[in-house]
C-alpha cells in the first residue's frame, strides 16, 4: 500500500507502549509519513533510547510513563502537548497476554491483563479526548484490539476478554464524543509475525500447529501490514468512520480454529 510521503504532515500522534514489537513499526511509518509521535512506554529511557535509536530525532519524542496509573497519564499527555502541541490523534496500544486455560487462571493474573489492556485504553482515551476537547481538535482515538475479540483463542481467554472490552469501550468512547468531534475506532490485527504472537509461536509447538491452521491465507501477519493498518485510520482517508473495528487479520476470524 503506498501513501504520499506527507500523508500526516502536521499531525500529532501519541502511542502508548510504543516500544514493543508492533509499536515500533508504526512509530517508523507515521513518521515516515510526516507526522510527529509522542512515544510512550514503561520502559526507563535508556532501554527506550536503543530500541528507538533509529528513528529520526526530530520527529519523536519519548515520554516514559506507566499508563495504568492515571497521574502519569495526564503528566505525559501534558509533557507530549509541551513537546509538539495538540494531539490530533491518541494510539491506545499498550496490551499483554498471560497464556493459561480458564480453569487455572489465577485472579491476580486476571486483574493485571484487565489492568494492563482495558483500563491503559481507558485511561489514555480519557485524557486524550479531554485534551482534544479543550484544544478545540477533531481527533481521533484508536484502539489496538484482535480478531480474537471474537473468535476466541484458547488458553487466553482474559486477553480475549479485555479485547472485547476494549472494543465496547471504543464504541462507547465514539458514541459519547461524536458530537464533539471525536472520533474513535480500533485496529484488530491477526497473528503478527513478532512480538508475543512470534514468541509462542518459536516457543509452543501446539500453538504453532493451531497458529497455521487458523489463518486463511496461510501466513502470519506482517509488521508492515499491521502498520499500513495504522497509517489508513490515522489518515484523512479514514475521517468518515467512528465505532469502527477494522479487521486485518488474513482472514482468521472467519473460522473457529479447531
Ligand atoms: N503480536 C501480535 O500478534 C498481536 C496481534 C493482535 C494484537 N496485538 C496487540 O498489539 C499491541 C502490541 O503488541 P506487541 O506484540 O507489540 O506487544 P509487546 O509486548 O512487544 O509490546 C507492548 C509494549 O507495552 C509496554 N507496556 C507494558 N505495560 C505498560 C504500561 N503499563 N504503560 C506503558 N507501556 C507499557 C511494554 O513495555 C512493551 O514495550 C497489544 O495491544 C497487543 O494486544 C498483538
Amino acid at each position: 500500500m503506498t501513501f504520499r510521503d506527507d500523508a500526516l504532515a502536521g499531525q500529532h500522534i501519541v502511542i502508548s507502549g510504543g516500544c514493543g514489537a508492533l509499536g515500533l513499526s508504526i512509530v517508523r511509518k507515521l513518521i515516515e509519513h510526516g507526522a510527529n509521535v509522542t512515544v510512550n512506554d514503561v520502559l526507563d529511557p535508556i532501554t527506550a533510547a536503543a530500541r528507538l535509536s533509529d528513528m529520526p530525532t526530530d520527529h519523536f519524542f519519548y515520554a516514559q510513563a506507566d499508563l495504568t496509573q492515571a497521574d502519569e497519564v495526564a503528566h505525559m499527555i501534558s509533557e507530549a502537548r509541551g513537546r509538539f502541541g495538540p494531539v490530533h490523534t491518541a494510539l491506545c496500544h499498550v496490551g499483554m497476554v498471560i497464556p493459561a486455560l480458564l480453569l487455572d487462571y489465577k485472579p491476580a493474573d486476571w486483574d493485571q491483563v484487565m489492568t494492563v489492556n482495558v483500563k491503559t485504553a481507558f485511561l489514555l482515551g480519557q485524557a486524550a479526548a479531554r485534551a482534544m476537547i479543550e484544544d478545540a481538535v477533531q481527533g481521533q482515538l484508536i484502539f489496538t484490539t484482535s480478531w480474537v475479540a471474537e473468535t476466541p483463542w484458547p488458553e487466553i481467554g482474559p486477553y480475549n476478554t479485555s479485547k472485547a472490552a476494549m472494543n465496547q469501550l471504543m464504541r462507547s468512547f465514539a458514541r459519547e464524543l461524536a458530537g464533539q468531534g471525536v472520533r474513535a475506532n480500533a485496529i484488530a490485527p491477526g497473528i503478527v509475525a513478532a512480538g508475543m504472537a512470534q514468541n509462542q509461536w518459536d516457543t509452543d509447538p501446539s500453538y504453532r500447529a493451531r497458529a497455521q491452521k487458523a489463518i486463511p491465507l496461510g501466513h502470519m501477519q506482517s509488521l508492515d501490514s499491521v502498520a499500513n493498518a495504522f497509517m489508513f485510520m490515522c489518515s484523512p482517508a479514514s475521517s468518515y468512520m467512528t465505532g469502527s473495528v477494522l479487521t486485518v487479520d488474513g482472514g482468521c476470524s472467519l473460522y473457529p480454529m479447531d
